[in-house]
């Protein structure tokens, strides 16, 4: 993992890099590419886990005392930006299967390129907990950061947020608003283009998901 600057972290590892190359090939097909996004979600969840707290604690194997260690009770929500983040959602489950799971609906208006928001519905002890804010693509920056500004608003005090791949302008957006809010990507790319697309990106991320055009 490589930390392009503060709280901006580039998930370089192998298996996530030949993943990412087959997710952005227009000939993947949906089958395929929700496979993917999920499993590229599950292994930056392995990468983005590791300064978890840890506890000790004395274990009885079947020959003697192991002094082992486990999680140190940290609560966590996983939250998906609608549609498209919901891809990524069964990955980080496979490795957090206690996360409960909030859910922020917000589509891009086509026009503006401004995040319009649909949907909220947040686990009720939010502020206690470590939470992942996940979408597959950071553009402008518009949607993430006021998904974050609205976790915030709602008590959330330890937020990370992890996308698939992210355009330049859409970071220093994000690091602007939330500098307190690390970031973990499997790309960055070029640029945005004047469809405030991500160049060369992938398409649309809901789109190829879900099926849909
Ligand atoms: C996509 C993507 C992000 C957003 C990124 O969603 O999943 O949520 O665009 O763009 P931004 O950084 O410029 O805000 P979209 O609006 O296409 O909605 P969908 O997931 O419902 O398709
Ligand atoms: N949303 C997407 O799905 N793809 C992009 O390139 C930009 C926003």
């Amino acid at each position: 993992m490589e930390m392009k600057e503060k709280n901006v972290f580039v998930m370089d590892h192998p298996l996530i890099q030949h993943k990412l190359a087959i997710l952005r090939d227009e000939r993947t097909g949906t089958k395929q590419f929700r496979e993917l996004v999920s499993e590229i979600a599950m292994l930056m969840c392995y990468e983005s886990t590791r300064d978890l707290p840890l506890a000790e604690v004395d274990v009885k194997t079947p020959v003697d005392i192991a002094h082992a260690k486990v999680l140190a009770g940290r609560k966590m929500a996983i939250v998906p930006i609608l549609r498209a983040g919901l891809g990524m959602v069964d990955g980080v489950l496979n490795l957090i299967p206690s996360a409960r799971v909030g859910h922020i609906g917000m589509y891009r208006d086509p026009e503006t390129h401004m995040p319009v928001d649909y949907y909220c519905k947040m686990p009720a002890d939010l502020e206690e907990r470590d939470v992942f804010l996940l979408d597959p693509m950071l553009a402008t920056g518009g949607s993430a950061v006021d998904a974050v500004s609205r976790l915030k608003e709602l008590g959330a005090k330890r937020i990370k947020f992890m996308c698939v791949i992210a355009a330049p302008e859409g970071l220093k957006a994000f690091t602007e608003a939330h500098p307190d809010v690390p970031v973990y990507c499997a790309g960055l790319d070029d640029h945005l283009n004047e469809h405030a697309y991500i160049v060369p990106g992938l398409g649309d991320a809901g789109d190829r998901i879900f099926g849909t055009k």
